[in-house]
């Protein structure tokens, strides 16, 4: 929180004092000078005034590299909480439980986000608990089927699937540390901390046991640490009579048969690159998706493969998104429900052309917002390639970003520019 002492307070209180009249009354109509002085009070905002536009961050490369703040993250974030415009933390980065992630995050640029405002790339998985498979009579809610979790550190994904619902998830270590076998290359002792009992015995020819373990679906939450392990294991799956781990497929299997037995599988992130604390950007999530698609080519006997891949540039990740802010910025302006004042405006920060810029050029809200995305340098873009999608602006960095876009929508910042500087 800023205290009276806090530089950013002083510049905020300069830029309103010292703002010239003549810029006030150019760059700013009168509503907005009105709104950009009230904004400085707390309590709630004035409806006919209220900001009708708002900013989705990307964290990585924009914010944040690792867990290094970028230059200025903080002061721009600070800047649009006392001004009170809307904002949320839109991540392709995952595997922790999202009020962990939020905490930490809170730490790292010293302001107070709530889980309210921040978005990461599983975070949609939690709409699908209740949905159930068109072929399946029982109708049973995919929460109560066992899925199969990869992904991320130890146990943290699993823990993030129970906390969306998901009542029998099994992970990777599960099935390495009962069937060792299953991956020759992966000492279980590895996995004995998280490792979990199956809730039932895999499949094998001479078996006895009257269930088996049956995978319904397969999420990747986070980045595998094991790529071969789970490759191994999903392709098995994906090749096994209706999920259960351990059968195959008879090569005569009718086709119509394969539909009603095909394992969705689920990518929560596409990203080939992301900006790390390493200087060259590392391979993400999509650069597994890449590899297992390789093995998959060569292996799938002409099963089709179902499932999805959401995260940033997809649809639903940025409707998800939309909704997110849409409820954060009623709860922040506290305006009521139906209100008039709608969100009239996006501002997507992003350093990823494919995942950041093309998400937000191809959203189509059905809120009818219009959504415009910003370019920064901090992270896997850089200029000496052309991005393959064409940003409404590309700037150096996320304070450029926040100053482009107060001054498109009419509120002065050269003061507190002269100030950073
Ligand atoms: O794994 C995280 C990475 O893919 C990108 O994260 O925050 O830049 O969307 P972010
Ligand atoms: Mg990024």
């Amino acid at each position: 929180m800023l205290t009276q002492t806090d530089p950013l307070l002083r510049i905020l209180a300069a830029a309103s004092r010292s703002c010239p009249r003549s810029i006030v009354q150019q760059s700013c109509a009168p509503p907005a000078r009105r709104q950009w002085h009230r904004s400085l009070q707390t309590g709630p905002v004035n409806r006919s005034q209220t900001p009708d536009f708002a900013f989705a961050f990307d964290i990585d490369g924009v914010l944040l590299r690792s867990s290094n703040p970028l230059p200025h993250a903080r002061q721009a974030l600070t800047l649009l909480q006392r001004l009170r415009i809307p904002f949320i933390l839109l991540t392709n980065g995952g595997g922790r439980h999202e009020r962990d992630r939020v905490a930490e995050l809170s730490r790292l640029l010293s302001i107070q986000i709530s889980p309210s405002m921040f978005v990461q790339s599983h975070t949609p998985f939690a709409d699908l608990i209740d949905q159930t498979d068109q072929h399946d009579k029982t109708k049973m809610p995919l929460k109560d089927k066992t899925v199969l979790v990869c992904g991320g550190d130890g146990d943290d994904c699993r823990q993030v699937a129970e906390s969306y619902g998901f009542t029998s998830v099994v992970t990777p270590a599960d099935i390495i540390t009962s069937t060792p076998t299953l991956w020759p290359f992966t000492s279980p002792q590895s996995y004995t901390t998280h490792a979990r009992p199956l809730p039932h015995p895999i499949y094998n020819p001479s078996s006895t046991s009257p269930t088996h373990l049956t995978i319904s679906s397969i999420f990747v939450f986070a980045d595998p640490r094991d790529w071969a392990l789970d490759t191994q294991l999903i392709i098995d799956i994906l090749l096994s009579q209706r999920g259960v781990l351990g059968t195959t497929r008879s090569h005569s299997v009718p086709t119509q048969d394969h539909s009603a037995s095909n394992v969705p599988l689920y990518f929560s992130n596409p990203d080939l690159h992301w900006a790390s604390q390493y200087h060259i950007p590392r391979l993400g999530q999509g650069g597994f998706k890449a590899a297992f698609m390789g093995v998959w080519k060569e292996t799938h006997r002409g099963i089709p493969l179902e499932g999805k891949t959401i995260g940033k540039p997809s649809q639903e990740t940025y409707a998800f998104a939309e909704k997110r802010l849409v409820k954060h910025r009623r709860e922040l302006l506290g305006t009521p429900k139906g209100e008039t004042v709608g969100l009239r405006k996006v501002y997507m920060v992003g350093d990823n052309p494919l995942s950041d810029i093309q998400g937000g050029n191809t959203y189509l809200s059905p809120l009818g917002s219009v959504w415009n995305t910003i370019l920064v340098r901090t992270g896997v873009y850089n200029d000496r390639e052309i991005p393959p999608h064409k940003p409404t602006v590309t700037v150096d960095g996320v304070w450029d970003a926040v100053k482009w876009a107060l001054e498109r929508e009419g509120w002065p910042t050269d003061e507190i520019e002269r100030q950073l500087a």
